[in-house]
Formats: structure tokens, sequence, C-alpha cells
């Protein structure tokens, strides 16, 4: 057995750390001059969308990979660079770290007779028995299309940094994602006006309630003491509602949507500026008209800037175009890691869980391992394709219909599933 990983971000990373444990011997290339993906400020892969106020939304006992701690004395809520030095910390503690070789692209994927053809631009075609595709989903950028045109600025939080070159400006800020509401709250000391636009809202939560980081309640509510998600997600935009008051009131409308229905919005600062007038809510953009932005309400607004924070597109250049439709469609995958249709194909990170991801990456890398190694065998054809369906069935029945949501998982139960299958 010979594996070949692509990308080593977070989930590479905690792959290779798998293989190595499992003895599968494998190669392990990354586009970049060095490891840690999106946690690399400016990467120069030109993959990572980070921006340079980045604050990650996981709390530090909820993000770390079960085998390696955030040292106690880092703060609650890492930066990325922070990240960035524990993804090496974690790299060196297992061994790895010499065993990427960066500055090495993956051009193409293809079977082989039942093995896997993987070209490179550094080392030409190499066989593999198995390809592990970890090279993040979050690159892409997902960008919607308004009638009109724009005679301004437009970009996407792709490649969005810093706020300086905003100062003074009008800027509209598409999406009331993560990234949508940290970049209006970057630029709303500097900027003229922020306008933040959104088609259906969304719950915004605190980063900290009464004191302890918000995810560490969701923690309590699943973990400990064993509510459904739903019902702990719930429970905590209770809290938030008691400690931090509807958000309505602070100007942000409230969703028409259950926030059990939605990937949560983390955010310490956006209730407070929307109440300060330094960034305005608007619905949805009907029209873009010359250096006028119209929204569905009716109003408009002049802008300098359109910054769409629209999300990300999961995008695989290297496999043959009859395998990527499946692949972007992660939840079209077999435990959202297997090919149904290609034998010894494996993704991981391709998911967006309630939860944190990189813990639950490092679950996967070790199924992955154990797959490699024989230890988890794989259903029929049959089974998987039962298995790929149900989910589906329940990512429409429990999140909202956007595009958004094709990658969901829910953390528990989805390790549950994936340690039962190891025990087994
Ligand atoms: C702004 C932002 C904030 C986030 N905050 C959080 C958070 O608070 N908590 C959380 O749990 N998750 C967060 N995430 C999700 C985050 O994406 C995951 O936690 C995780 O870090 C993703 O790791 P990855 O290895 O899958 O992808 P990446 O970090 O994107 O790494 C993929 C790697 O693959 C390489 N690569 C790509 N194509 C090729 C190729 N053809 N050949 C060779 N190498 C290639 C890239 O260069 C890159 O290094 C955030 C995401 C974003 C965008
Ligand atoms: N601080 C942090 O830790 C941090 C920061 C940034 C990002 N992240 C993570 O990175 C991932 C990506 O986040 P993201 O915010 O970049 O993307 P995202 O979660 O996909 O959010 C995209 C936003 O854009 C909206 N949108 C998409 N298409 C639209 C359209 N055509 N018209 C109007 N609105 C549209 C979506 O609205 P709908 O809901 O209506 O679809 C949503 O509000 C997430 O996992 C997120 O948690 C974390």
């Amino acid at each position: 057995m010979r594996a070949c990983i692509i990308g080593a971000g977070a989930s590479g990373v905690t792959v290779a750390k798998s293989l190595k444990q499992r003895g599968v011997d494998f190669d392990w290339f990354e586009k970049g001059s060095a490891l840690g993906g999106l946690w690399r400020y400016d990467n120069d892969s030109g993959t990572s969308s980070a921006y340079r106020s980045l604050q990650i939304d996981t709390s530090s006992r909820s993000l770390a990979y079960p085998d390696f701690s955030v040292p106690g004395d880092w703060p609650a809520y890492l930066r990325a660079s922070q990240v960035l030095e524990y993804l090496e910390g974690y790299a060196a503690e297992f061994g790895i770290a010499d065993a990427c070789q960066t500055s090495t692209e993956v051009t193409a994927v293809e079977p082989a007779s039942g093995r896997w053809a993987v070209t490179t631009d550094r080392y030409g075609a190499r066989e593999y028995d198995a390809v592990i595709v970890a090279n993040g989903h979050l690159s892409v950028p997902r960008r919607p299309q308004f009638p009109g045109t724009f005679s301004g600025q437009e970009l996407h939080s792709h490649d969005y940094r810093t706020p300086e070159s905003f100062s003074g400006k009008n800027v509209v800020v598409v999406g009331m994602g993560n990234s949508g509401c940290d970049i209006a709250v970057d630029l709303a000391r500097v900027a003229g006006q922020v306008y933040l636009s959104t088609r259906r809202s969304a719950w915004i939560l605190p980063k900290y309630l009464l004191g302890v980081p918000t995810d560490r309640w969701s923690a309590l509510f699943t973990r400990r003491l064993r509510l459904p998600t739903p019902v702990a997600r719930n429970l905590v935009k209770m809290l938030a509602r008691v400690a931090v008051g509807p958000q309505e009131r602070f100007g942000v409308p409230k969703p028409a949507h259950p926030i059990h229905r939605e990937h949560a919005t983390i955010g310490q600062e956006l209730l407070q500026y929307v109440a300060y007038d330094w960034i305005r809510v608007r619905p949805d953009i009907a029209s873009l008209d010359g250096g006028e932005v119209r929204f569905a309400d009716g109003t408009s607004t002049s802008a300098d800037v359109v910054i769409y924070a629209t999300g990300y597109d999961p995008s695989f250049p290297f496999l043959p175009a009859d395998l990527v439709a499946q692949a972007e469609r992660g939840g079209r995958l077999y435990r959202r890691i297997v090919h149904p249709d290609a034998p010894g194909l494996y993704f991981a990170g391709l998911v967006q869980p309630v939860g944190p991801t990189i813990p639950l990456v490092e679950i996967q890398g070790r199924w992955i391992a154990r797959a490699l190694a024989g230890d988890v065998p794989l259903p029929d054809e049959a089974a998987q394709a039962q298995e790929i369906a149900a989910h589906r069935r329940w990512v429409r029945a429990n999140f909202v219909n956007s595009e958004r949501y094709r990658l969901e998982v829910d953390y528990r139960t989805y390790v549950g599933q994936l340690e039962r299958d190891m025990a087994a």
C-alpha cells in the first residue's frame, strides 16, 4: 500500500500523522512553500482566505486535535498566526514535517489500471494505491450575479486582507456568514460607511457568554449532557438573548429560520457596531447601477466598493471531470470521505461541521489510515449509496435551502459513526 496526500493544511497534516502511525507509506505534496494552509497569512500557495485580523471562532479547547493540546497559557481564541504555530508544533511532535514535499502542485490525478497516477509539476507522474485529497474547500470564491453593473471596486472576501485601503470609502459587504461579519467589523472604524447586505439574516452569537467561550456551552450541552444538537443550539441562543439581548434591538433582523437550521455566525462586536450605526444592515442587493447599490427593500446607497463575502466552492481541478461532480457535492461521498465510484480515492476535511473542523478531521485521518490498512472494511456499493442518500436527506431536512449547506455534518453524530466503524 502506497498512498499520496494532497495538501498540507490542518487536514493534510493530521492525515499524514495517522498514516505514519499506522505504518502506511505515503508521498505528501503541498503547493505552497510551507505547511499550514489557510492559517498561513498570504500563503504563497494563493489558497488562503485569511485576513490580517482573523481570530478563530472556535475556542482553543474545542479546536485542538484530540492528541495535542493548545498550550494552556494561550488565549481562548487564537489568532491565525497562533493556529499556524500550533499546526507546526503538531507536525514536529509527530515527526511528519519533513515528509511534506512543499512547492509541489498536484496537477492531475487519474485512474491507472486499479491504481492512481498522480502528476505533480516537479516530479511528473507517480502511481499510488490510494490518494487522499486534502486541498481545502474554502479557497475558490463563490460570486453571486446581480442585475446591472457596478462601476466601483468589487472583490471577494478571499482577496480581502486589511482595512486601510478602504479608509473613508462607502463599502457594501454582501453575506452575513463569519467572513462578512468579521470584514464589516474590521472596516467599520476606518470606512466612510459600511453596509452589510443579507438575504435572510443570521443568528449572531457572541464569542463569550457569561465570561465562558460560547462553544464551551455547546460542548456542555451536547457532550456532557448528551442533548441533541438542535436542542443545544436553541439553549445557546436563549442564553445569548438573556446575556446580550435580542439582536433585533441592536438593528440586526431576527431570521425567520430556527438557529439549528444554519451554520453558526459568531462575533463579539457586530451587534454593538450596528447599534452605533457604524454598520447598516440591508436586505439582498436588487441591482447594481454604476456607483449605486439598490437593495430589495427599495433603498439604495452610493458605494465605492462591494465585497462579496458569499462563501466558497469546493474545487478539484486535478480530478477527471466525471469524478468531480460527485466530489464537489461532498455529501455524495460515503462517510463524506470515500468516492463511491472510484476505489482508492479519499477526501479529508471536505466537511462543514456544526462544531469545530480541526479535531473532526483528526478522526477522519485515523479512519482513512485504518481503511487503507484494511481495518475498516468498506460496505458494498448498494450500502454506500444508501448511506449517502440517508445523509443527503438529513442535510435537506435540517438546513436552510442554500448552496452554503452542501457539506454539513453534525459533529457528534458523525464522530459517533466514524468511531463505531473503527471499533468494529
Ligand atoms: C476565514 C476562515 C476562518 C475559519 N475559522 C475556523 C474556525 O474558527 N474553526 C474551525 O474549526 N474552522 C475554521 N475554518 C475552516 C478551516 O477551513 C478548517 O478548520 C481547516 O483549517 C481547513 O484545513 P484544510 O487542510 O482542509 O484546508 P486548507 O487550510 O485550505 O489547506 C489545503 C492545502 O492544500 C494545498 N493545495 C491545494 N491544492 C493543491 C494542489 N493541487 N497540490 C498541492 N497542494 C494543494 C493548499 O495550498 C493548502 O495548503 C475557517 C475557514 C476560513 C476560510
Ligand atoms: N472568525 C472565524 O473563525 C471565521 C471567519 C470567516 C469564516 N469562517 C468560516 O469559514 C467558512 C466560510 O465562511 P464564509 O462566511 O466565507 O462563507 P459562508 O459561511 O458560506 O457564508 C456566505 C454568506 O453569503 C451569503 N450569500 C451567498 N450567496 C449569496 C447571494 N447570491 N446573495 C446574497 N447572499 C449570499 C450567504 O447567505 P445564505 O445564508 O442566505 O446562503 C451567507 O450569509 C465557514 O465555515 C465559516 O465559519 C470562520
